[in-house]
């Protein structure tokens, strides 16, 4: 293939790519869209430039009008999080994590964090950032019917291993997280408590989750682009007033972690906060509704869905069980679905010890909300699970039935001047 052919059918990847989200019920729970007036910010000459350090205090010229932007964006964000510093130059959710270990933790350290078994993100792991800065990690004990940490045992276990850093957070997050109760014992034996709000940021924000820097978080941390709905990147987030702490955080990030701190993406950070300040508690709101309604909805069709007791969710995800523990069983769901045109990831649940052969789904409605569905259309979504796995209708007419759905939310809600949620597919 020439290089020109190469490059072009690159191009129609990407297109066809796009369209294929167009069409699907696009279900992955860390996934959202962008707002015409962030896509602006973020398709835009700031692509190329570089601003290393601060609003006032940079090491280039012609920063003048990204100054402006970081430090709207800035205030904007201590608005919406409702803390007294923010960074908003991570490049993602990970790099802030990077970034915070890198701030309140030093090599040989240890830390205490929920295990990726239990669905702690991989950079609370060994495997990821917490094994890049070289640090041991003690995991809490699991409370599987409650879907947390075990307060009890996990109080126990903080005090036993006195910690440095007690982490908390998950990527499969359905429950707020008992905070106070185990933010206190971190404390007790000195630990600086680190939150990680990476999926459920913009639930908290919109006042709809916890409100973790109220109840003992130190530092918390999250990605941009989840349930905050901005373009790819991350946050760094205290409510101390201590100016020096606020210098290391800072520090931690540029020259920390980032040089390029993808300036685009800073001015689509601060174009999505100012639209947040305006919709986003509407958009919180809707989210957590239609992940309770998607719920009960699969529920009543059949479907096994986790934390019944609890109201199945209290979040943008919801979990279902589709076989045997270590079945593979949701990895087949999940070919399935996508064969009929749903888009979700598989995910382990309590019990299950393979990654690659889980028993369940994780599913978010981020997206689904985004583009104007509400509960009643959560019911019409569950149905086509039941079309898919329990009927086992041919997969064919069921993809065709949902892109025709599908047709009907094209509009990105929740954001100044609405536009198609998928622009410039040819
Ligand atoms: C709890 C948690 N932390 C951090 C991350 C990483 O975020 P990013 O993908 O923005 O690097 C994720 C990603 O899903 C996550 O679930």
């Amino acid at each position: 293939m020439g290089k020109k052919a190469q490059a072009t059918a690159i191009l129609d990847s990407v297109n066809s790519s796009g369209r294929h989200y167009r069409d699907s019920l696009p279900m992955i729970a860390s996934e959202n869209i962008l707002s015409p007036m962030v896509a602006k910010a973020v398709n835009s000459d700031l692509h190329g430039r570089y601003a290393e350090g601060l609003p006032g205090k940079r090491y280039y010229q012609g920063c003048d009008d990204f100054d402006s932007i970081e430090s709207l964006g800035i205030e904007s964000a201590k608005r919406v999080f409702n803390c007294n510093f923010t960074n908003i130059q991570s490049t993602s959710g990970t790099v802030s994590n990077i970034a915070a270990l890198k701030a309140l933790a030093k090599p040989g350290d240890t830390i205490t964090a929920v295990s990726t078994a239990d669905g702690g993100h991989i950079s609370h792991a060994r495997m990821g950032a917490v094994g890049v800065r070289g640090l041991g990690l003690v995991t809490y004990p699991w409370d599987i019917d409650r879907m947390e940490p075990d307060i009890d045992a996990s109080i126990k276990i903080i005090r036993e291993t006195k910690p440095n850093l007690a982490l908390f957070g998950q990527s499969v997050f359905l429950f707020p997280t008992p905070l106070r109760e185990l933010a206190d014992a971190a404390h007790e034996v000195g630990a600086k408590v680190m939150y990680d709000g990476a999926h459920v940021l913009g639930l908290i924000a919109g006042g709809q989750f916890q409100d973790p820097l109220r109840e003992g978080a130190d530092v918390m941390t999250g990605s941009s682009h989840k349930t905050f709905p901005g373009p790819q990147g991350g946050f760094v987030l205290s409510d101390s007033s201590d100016e020096k702490f606020h210098r290391k955080l800072n520090n931690s990030i540029f020259p920390g972690t980032c040089s390029s701190y993808h300036l685009h993406h800073v001015a689509g950070k601060a174009v999505a906060l100012a639209e947040f300040e305006e919709f986003g508690s509407d958009y919180a709101k809707n989210i957590v509704s239609n992940a309770q309604s998607l719920a009960s909805a699969l529920a009543a069709e059949g479907f096994d869905v986790l934390a019944e007791d609890r109201g199945y969710t209290a979040s943008h995800q919801v979990l279902t069980r589709h076989g045997e523990i270590d079945s593979g069983a949701g990895r087949k769901a999940a070919d399935l679905l996508e064969k009929s045109g749903i888009i979700t990831n598989m995910n382990m649940l309590p019990g299950d010890t393979k990654a690659m052969q889980p028993s369940g789904l994780r599913l978010g409605v981020p997206e689904l909300t985004r583009v104007g569905m509400g509960i009643d259309e959560m019911k019409d979504v569950a149905n086509f699970f039941a079309r898919a796995l329990i009927k086992n209708e041919e997969t064919s007419k069921i993809k065709s039935d949902v892109r025709e759905f599908k047709s009907n939310y094209q509009t990105v809600k929740y954001c100044f001047d609405e536009g198609p949620a998928y622009p410039g597919l040819e």
